[in-house]
Order: C-alpha cells, then sequence, then structure tokens
C-alpha cells in the first residue's frame, strides 16, 4: 500500500463519486477504480459498499478513510518541516511569548547576532500553542514558550523555572511596603490574567498556582495579551501575576513585588520540530546557556 493508494481513496470517499474523484485527482476513471480495486484486495475487505450511488463506504471503509486523512496530514507536514530544516542554515526565525522580549531574550539575541552576524534572524510574537503549530508548518524553527503542552512531533527543553512576581497599580496598600507578597494576600483582588485564548495558556498557569493552594482570587478579568493586562493594572482595575521579567516593562503606575510562595513560577521553554538538530538551533541553545551562565542564572544544560 502507497501513499497514492490512501490520496485516492480519500478523494473517492470524499466525492462519493468515481468519475467527480478521478477528474480532481487528474487522471481517468478507469486507473482510479482499479487502484481502489488493488487496496480492497490487499486489505482483504470491502472499503465502498458495491452498487451503492451515491456511493457509501463500510464500516471498514470509514475507518480507512479516517486514518488514510491523518496519515496523508503527517505526511504533508513531514514534507513542509523537511523543507525548512533544509533551508535554515542562513536564516532563523523565532516565535516568543510576549514576555520573554522584557527578560533576556534581547540580550540573547544581540549575543547570538554578535557570533553569528551572517544569520537572519526573525521574530514572531505569539503565544506558546500557535508556536506548535508555526513549528509544524515551518513559519518559525524555534520558539520560546512557557506552557508545557505535549505533541509528539515538537521537541520540548525546560532553560529554566521563572520566578512569578505580581503587578499592581501604584498607590495600592499591597504596593505601599517593599516587602513580597503571598498569594493569599492576592484574595480579594481582580486578577488580571492573559491570553484568553487559545487555551491552555499562562493564564492557566496563573490559575494553576492559586489552585495548588486549593484559592481562588474573588473575581477573574481574562484579556487578551500582557500588554493590555499592564495597562490595565496601570489603570487600577486590578492586580496581575506575571513572570519576573516583566519587571523589565517600566511603566507609570504599576508597582512590582515578589511573591514568597515557592511554586510560583513558569517555565520558560525552549522548543523545536523533533529530531531537528540543525547548527543554528544548537548554536542558540550554546547562547542560551552562555548568557545564563553570565546572569548567574541556574540551569539544567540539555544538548540537541
Ligand atoms: C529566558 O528568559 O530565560 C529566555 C527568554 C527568551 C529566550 C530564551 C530564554
Amino acid at each position: 500500500m502507497e501513499l497514492r493508494h490512501l490520496r485516492y481513496f480519500v478523494a473517492v470517499a470524499e466525492e462519493k463519486n468515481f468519475t467527480r474523484a478521478a477528474k480532481r485527482l487528474f487522471i481517468a476513471q478507469p486507473p482510479l477504480s482499479r487502484q481502489i480495486q488493488q487496496l480492497e484486495e490487499e486489505l482483504g475487505v470491502e472499503l465502498i459498499e458495491k452498487g451503492s450511488r451515491p456511493l457509501r463506504l463500510t464500516e471498514a471503509g470509514t475507518f480507512f478513510h479516517a486514518h488514510a486523512q491523518e496519515l496523508l496530514a503527517k505526511a504533508a507536514e513531514l514534507k513542509t518541516m523537511t523543507q525548512r530544516v533544509g533551508k535554515i542554515d542562513r536564516s532563523l526565525s523565532m516565535g516568543f511569548v510576549a514576555s520573554t522580549l522584557y527578560g533576556l531574550l534581547p540580550d540573547i539575541v544581540r549575543h547570538f547576532r554578535e557570533q553569528y552576524p551572517t544569520v537572519e534572524v526573525t521574530f514572531h510574537e505569539m503565544t506558546t500553542m500557535q508556536q506548535l503549530k508555526a513549528l509544524k508548518e515551518g513559519t518559525i524553527d524555534v520558539g520560546f514558550g512557557r506552557v508545557k503542552s505535549e505533541d509528539p512531533n515538537i521537541r520540548r527543553i525546560v532553560l529554566r523555572e521563572e520566578r512569578l512576581i505580581v503587578a499592581l497599580p501604584s498607590g495600592h496598600p499591597l504596593a505601599l511596603s517593599e516587602n513580597s507578597l503571598s498569594l493569599v494576600d492576592l484574595l480579594m483582588e481582580t486578577l488580571i490574567i492573559y491570553p484568553k485564548a487559545p487555551r491552555p495558556s499562562f493564564a492557566d498557569q496563573v490559575l494553576g498556582v492559586f489552585s495548588e493552594r486549593s484559592i481562588l482570587p474573588h473575581k477573574i478579568m481574562e484579556v487578551r495579551e500582557l500588554q493590555i493586562a499592564i495597562g490595565l493594572v496601570a489603570a487600577g482595575e486590578g492586580v496581575a501575576v506575571v513572570p519576573d521579567s516583566v519587571q523589565g516593562m517600566k511603566r507609570n503606575n504599576v508597582a512590582y513585588r515578589a511573591l514568597t510562595d515557592r511554586h510560583a513560577v513558569s517555565p520558560v521553554m525552549f522548543s523545536v520540530r523533533k529530531m531537528d538538530t540543525s547548527e543554528e538551533l544548537r548554536n542558540m541553545l550554546n547562547t542560551i546557556y552562555a548568557v545564563y551562565d553570565r546572569a548567574g542564572i541556574s540551569y539544567i544544560r540539555e544538548s540537541l
């Protein structure tokens, strides 16, 4: 059985008609019928109900159709991913969640550019879930995200666990002292979380650190992105739990306080296509570790 048989069968199943399927495949009808017949012979089962008009699939045919579609989608994905791997020797396209831009990302990119000046680096702001899709579609080569989502086509390296902090309106009673706060201190506040979609997202991570302690602030406000959350904090609408690096986003009317809760952390993740061990990616990972070494950040080194 070859991919061609799957493509032919899917076309017939979707068109419910051999003539239309043959047209769609740009082949004549007799060879198409022969190929489907060969497929049924090889499998030893009928896939199409004999004499049905419009054509109906048997139970085995319906099963085969679903799996054939999945295999064809995987083959198409493999094609775009391989093409991308073959092309990235002189360019590196990066997806990143907004919070990394206020932390170490600019430093890391400067360092990388100094060492590899001929590599063209491009940036795309996107959520972790969007990064997984973009990696599979070949629009980015590496994603810097925060959500630990599993995908069989993606290799994920946790670079470090970053402390979470609280952003408060300046002048808020909880911001009057420089002392660290506890999640419990926030229970009477409106908690502003982001991004609203796609889920799971950093919003669920923040809700997770509260629910680990079996608590939840009395009011939750969901917003689209980090900048809006911080803007609303500045406007006095509520408080937001954000990664420590967000302190790099200096803003009038916003005060940042540390959290005492040890489990209030968010991972920074490096995601790439599984088995993509290209030189640019290896160089990027080593650059990140060099920046961590210089900044005295602890991490567990992994290699591609
Ligand atoms: C970090 O903050 O650890 C980080 C940010 C962007 C890329 C890699 C690491």
